[in-house]
């Protein structure tokens, strides 16, 4: 038997058998492949007698046909019974009703932060974070906070090992000794984030959050710092015009140190901020003392600066009307979805400078 004969009857026989598809390739390069036994046959042909070559040619061609159709018939077959068997087994019911759409809120809180965020990036603030569990160092001492100072009394803190050297962080300040620690000035930053201290009733709950502020560099004074929070506190009550006061106060790490009011007033049961002849406490501030800034090795007779703490739930509930602050804690799904924020509605903020 002649060896294109021998190639054809072997392979007729295992196109025969049942097959898989990896089966199938394996035969399609046993032949064809490059140097498959078909395409081998091909290359011989330069090597038959002239007498003899049409007919090689001629009956090597009608095998190669022969071969390759049942080859892709037999893929074809393959492919259509794995679709088939597919659509067997997940047949889809497009009568059944469709599942409820439930859509998650925005916290108010996590709202409120995004919103502060915008309104400092767009006078040039970058954002910093800091972790929750913080040393002694950087929560207190870097501060210019010493060990008998009463603050840290008043701060109430969570310590977390019997030697008080690590703690839940008391407020967002130490993120100002972290930024200052990792690079060089100028600095401009905010810092939003979790506090914590052991305190709870309708105002004050263990876990609250504040965003710290931070601008050094060469020339910064007490003007920059009441321009920035007038700006800030216009943005963030969408208010045109603010009454604000800066009262005298201490922080160790702040000096001079004030505290900021701004008017309001009670119209029908509503706070309208900005106006009227009550005053609400809503932040802490200063210009950075040189103690803190010689702990964390920038220069305080080349650079200066000032700081601020920000309440930030006081200001989401004074916003948005919510009068219970441990409200925001409680997890409260109905809560949730009556003050909670569309994820898909643009912060309003985000449409730029309101004045
Ligand atoms: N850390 C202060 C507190 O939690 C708030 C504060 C006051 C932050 C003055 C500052 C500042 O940066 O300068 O009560």
């Amino acid at each position: 038997m002649s060896d294109l004969k021998k190639i054809k009857n072997e392979y007729l026989l295992k196109l025969k058998s049942k097959l898989n598809l990896s089966d199938i390739n394996q035969i399609k390069s046993e032949l064809f492949g490059k140097n498959g036994l078909v395409s081998s046959q091909f290359k011989k042909i330069g090597t038959i007698a002239q007498s003899d070559r049409k007919k090689f040619a001629s009956d090597l061609n009608i095998i190669k046909d022969e071969l390759q159709n049942i080859i892709s018939s037999k893929i074809n077959e393959i492919e259509n019974s794995v679709i088939n068997e597919k659509l067997e087994k997940e047949q889809i019911d497009v009568t059944l009703p469709e599942r409820p759409f439930v859509r998650g809120k925005i916290h108010p809180v996590s709202q409120t932060i995004d919103e502060i965020s915008s309104i400092f990036s767009e006078i040039g603030f970058s954002v910093e974070e800091g972790p929750d569990v913080e040393n002694e160092y950087n929560n207190f001492t870097a501060l210019n906070t010493p060990d008998n100072h009463p603050a840290r009394d008043m701060h109430d803190t969570f310590y977390l090992d019997e030697k008080k050297q690590r703690l839940l962080r008391t407020h967002t300040s130490p993120v100002q000794i972290r930024t200052m620690l990792k690079d060089r000035p100028p600095f401009k930053i905010i810092a939003p984030g979790r506090t914590y201290r052991s305190d709870s009733d309708q105002t004050h709950a263990p876990m609250f959050h504040q965003v710290e502020g931070l601008h050094i560099d060469k020339n910064i004074n007490m003007s920059h710092l009441k321009g920035c929070l007038n700006y800030f506190i216009k943005e963030f009550f969408e208010v045109k015009k603010i009454k604000m006061r800066f009262r005298p106060s201490h922080f160790p790490f702040t000096e001079p140190s004030a505290e900021v009011d701004i008017g309001y007033e009670i119209k029908d049961g509503k706070i309208i901020i900005g106006e009227g002849d009550k005053w609400l406490e809503i932040l802490g501030c200063g210009m950075v003392h040189p103690n803190v800034l010689r702990n964390v090795k920038v220069d305080p007779t080349k650079f200066q600066g000032y700081a601020f703490g920000i309440g930030i739930d006081r200001l989401a509930m004074l916003k948005y009307g919510i009068n219970d602050l441990r409200a925001f804690f409680e997890c409260d799904y109905r809560w949730l979805n009556h003050f909670g924020f569309d994820p898909l509605d643009v912060p309003t903020n985000y449409r730029g400078l309101s004045r």
